[in-house]
């Protein structure tokens, strides 16, 4: 690769977080406003709910199970203050005739009846039940509140998922489409210095990152941040002095966060950056398979691969070590925190300044506070990649390597182009990478109805010449003119619209023949669309195929012989009928039965139309009325076969070493 080609390398892009990506997106969320204020809503109410349910929990001791002591109810010195009576109204019959039982037990106070806890199991078990039969229902009311609270719960963390899940989708979705559409727009330069499998990456798993980032940022935010506030606020609330002493664990867990984010931060980005590679190379072992098991590079490739995987195995080693500190850590603050509860807590229980039922809820408190924090690792991890997927999907996004197009000339109106009349290169320069001229300093021009022929050695920027005429590059230097106006002054669709490109290596869809022949569009009546395929002496391919014009085509077409692919090129040619015709023959043997068809079809196109025409083949030039002939990026001769050939030039050698180049006519 080439220190110029880098352009997404990974690596570099290291300052995960930026608060100013998150501000890029909000175009995107914006159309989903609605939805993110409703999920955002439903978070809060769920956090309520969650918050409430340890809290039913102690009302349930502390009103029915285990009532507190309540301090003597009256000045008499009597029982202590330390013990637990049950307090029964004698006005009821029931409890009446029971207390009246178990005389030594109950303590008579006016209409009131108490029994000390310590003496309940003396009573037998239906006494007992018709004592609390009062506590029994008060519990199975609190029961049915909390099962109702549960039910809600699940219905609103649904409701929640499914809005949620809906604008991360949508967003999901945009991001996409704008995605693609702009590497549609983007100039073919960009693609010669990014491989497939990186673009690969940004349009899927980087958006899907994106996807997880919405999500679940807005989960961690508000439900988690909402969570964490409330759960600190109803423990001061229940007992500040308590909620003190648990939270001294806290700067500890800060301390681990802080230490793992600061350790995880490095590898997780190492981990990132070999996936896009691994990514990247298995793309291109794909691309070039063919090339790969002729030249038996297997075992080549599998080395290199093998070294890359191993490094990825040895981070995602580090990951876990890094992961199997934390976790386990975080698990035995949050049981310090408990022990700190039963231990701070039970002493306030034992002198009576905390309810049971409050220690009870602490502890499930405390519980549902290390939930977040435990998930804090996942979620760091997640916040990172789609940091980094953000920065990417932006600097492509950023990425300005389009075509510039013209902008629109004070008089309001693009030139016009009826008709090609000329085109002309003005001492055109052009170089793929600094450094290394393909085309120098031609000039050639290209008359209404003539046919130029185009030859020369391999590599002598054949291919290069004929790409700058559609605009799919621009010169370096120089110009090319068009009606004698520079090709700039053109938006792009203008003149492609008016020209048709066979390329040496024909690119054909993934789909039908028709498809690649008729742009995918319904495509013309069938009569004009057999009059074309004749025209391109396709019929004898199309027969042959058992669902003619309708069979699907391998991938990149390859199915189809070269010879066969550069026919399907020009019934394509044919469908658009263009003004001007660029002909790249392919290099590749075609047999002299396909050569002739091609031949045949090619001049069929060219009749009436201006061409520009790339020949490997001396036969395919001898018609042309002018022959330029290029050697390492200049034109150095040019001329009809006739006039070049008496030159005994170049062109008189090339002819006589082409095999089977006979005599010169
Ligand atoms: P061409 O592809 O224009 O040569 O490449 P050609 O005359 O058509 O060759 P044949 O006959 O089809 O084989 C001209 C030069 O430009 C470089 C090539 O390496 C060659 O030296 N090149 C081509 C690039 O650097 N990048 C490209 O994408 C294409
Ligand atoms: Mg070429």
């Amino acid at each position: 690769m080439r220190p110029d080609q880098d352009y997404f390398e990974e690596t570099r892009l290291g300052k995960a977080y930026d608060l100013k990506l998150l501000r890029r997106l909000r175009p995107f969320t914006r159309p989903h406003r609605r939805l993110i204020v409703w999920s955002v809503g439903l978070v809060v109410l769920i956090t309520l709910l969650d918050l409430a349910l340890p809290y039913v929990t102690k009302l349930a001791i502390d009103r029915y199970i285990v009532p507190p002591a309540a301090s003597a109810p009256d000045s008499r010195p009597g029982p202590p203050p330390a013990e637990r009576y049950l307090s029964i109204d004698l006005a009821d019959p029931a409890a009446a005739a029971v207390v009246g039982k178990y005389a030594g037990v109950a303590r008579i106070d006016g209409n009131t009846a108490r029994i000390a806890f310590t003496d309940l199991p003396r009573l037998t078990p239906a006494d007992l039940a018709e004592l609390r039969r009062d506590d029994l229902a008060g519990l199975t009311g609190l029961a049915a509140i909390f099962l109702v609270l549960v039910i809600l719960d699940f219905l609103l963390n649904f409701s929640q998922a499914m809005v949620m899940e809906y604008a991360g989708q949508r967003m999901m979705h945009d991001l996409r489409m704008q995605l693609y559409g702009h590497i549609q727009d983007l100039a073919l330069e960009f693609f010669i210095r990014n491989p497939v499998g990186r673009l690969v990456t940004r349009v899927t798993s980087d958006i899907q990152n994106m996807y997880e980032l919405f999500t679940s940022f807005v989960s961690f935010i508000f439900k988690d941040l909402v969570l964490l506030a409330g759960i600190a606020a109803v423990m001061l609330a229940l007992n500040w002095k308590l909620a003190l002493v648990t939270f001294a664990v806290l700067p500890l867990v800060a301390a681990a966060s802080i230490g793992f984010s600061k350790h995880a931060r490095d590898i997780f980005r190492i981990l990132r950056v070999q996936v896009a590679e691994i990514n990247t190379r298995f793309s291109e072992t794909i691309g070039g398979m063919r090339a790969i098991q002729l030249f038996r590079q297997e075992a080549n490739n599998s080395r290199r691969f093998a070294a890359l995987n191993h490094e990825n195995y040895l981070a995602g080693m580090r990951q876990i070590r890094v992961l199997a500190v934390f976790l386990p850590l975080i698990e035995v603050l949050a049981v310090v925190s408990v022990a700190l509860i039963v231990w701070y807590g039970g002493g306030r229980v034992l002198d009576e300044t905390l309810s049971l039922g409050a220690l009870v809820a602490f502890v499930s408190y405390i519980r549902m506070f290390y939930r977040p924090l435990r998930d804090l690792a996942e979620k760091y991890n997640i916040l990172q990649n789609a940091m980094a997927s953000a920065e990417r999907i932006f600097l492509v996004l950023d990425t300005t390597t389009v075509l510039p197009q013209p902008s629109l000339p004070p008089g309001g109106r693009f030139p016009q182009l009826d008709r090609l009349e000329e085109i002309r290169f003005d001492n055109v320069d052009f170089r793929y990478v600094t450094g290394e001229p393909v085309l120098k300093q031609v000039s050639f021009n290209l008359r209404r109805g003539e046919t130029v022929a185009v030859v020369g050695a391999t590599g002598a920027g054949k291919t290069s010449l004929i790409s700058l005429i559609p605009r799919l590059y621009d010169p370096t230097a120089g110009r090319i003119l068009l009606n004698g106006r520079d090709l700039r002054e053109y938006p792009s669709a203008v003149f492609r619209d008016k020209m048709a490109l066979v390329m040496q290596e024909s690119f054909l869809f993934s789909g039908t023949i028709r498809e690649n022949v008729f742009d995918g569009a319904g495509g013309p009546a069938p009569a004009r669309a057999e009059e074309i395929i004749a025209a391109a002496n396709l019929n004898g391919l199309v027969g042959r195929l058992p669902h003619g014009l309708d069979t699907l085509l391998g991938e990149s077409g390859s199915l189809i012989s070269s010879g066969e692919r550069q026919l399907i090129a020009i019934a394509r040619a044919f469908a658009r009928n263009p003004q001007l015709i660029l002909f790249d023959e392919a290099t590749s043997y075609i047999d002299s039965q396909t050569e002739l068809l091609i031949q045949q079809a090619l001049e069929r196109l060219m009749r009436q139309r201006t061409a520009l025409v790339v020949a490997h083949r001396l036969s395919t030039v001898r018609n042309a009325q002018r022959i330029l002939v290029m050697n390492r990026g200049r034109v150095i001769e040019s001329g009809s076969h006739a006039e070049l050939m008496a030159r005994q030039g170049f062109y008189y050698r090339l002819h006589q070493a082409q095999p089977g180049a006979g005599p010169a006519q």
